[in-house]
């Protein structure tokens, strides 16, 4: 199941850039420093790096100002979202905008 689950994600991502009309391969990659600068406070893009994949959550009143219950944006929060009371599915609405370098 939990391979279902994540082969259905890397889908989602795929579908949305099809739409996009870009590959994965032509997203920009962006350093750990560049993701740092948008985390709602330097910056006012707000990003978060899940899975290799940055997303701009800026439009989201969940994460204004880059806070998100405890959470911080400007990072990879990959190994904080087991912490979450939700799963992956929450960055069905965002796009991805980059990967990490
Ligand atoms: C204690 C930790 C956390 C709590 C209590 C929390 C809570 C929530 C809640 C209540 C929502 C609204 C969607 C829903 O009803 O399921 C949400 C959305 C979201 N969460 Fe979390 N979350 C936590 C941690 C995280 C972490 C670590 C990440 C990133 C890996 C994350 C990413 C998101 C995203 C991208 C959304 C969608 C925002 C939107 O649609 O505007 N959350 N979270």
């Amino acid at each position: 199941m939990p391979i279902l689950l994540y082969w259905y994600s890397e889908r989602l991502i795929l579908t949305r850039l099809f739409i996009l009309g870009v590959t994965m391969d032509e997203l920009p990659v962006y350093t750990k420093s560049q993701l740092a600068l948008r985390n709602g406070q330097d910056k006012p893009e707000v990003w978060i790096a899940y899975k290799g994949v940055i997303y701009d959550v800026s439009r989201s009143r969940l994460w204004h100002s880059g806070k998100h219950y405890e959470h911080w944006a400007g990072q990879d929060l990959t190994a904080e979202l087991p912490d979450a009371p939700h799963d992956e599915w929450v960055f069905d609405n965002f796009d991805p905008i980059g990967k990490l370098a």
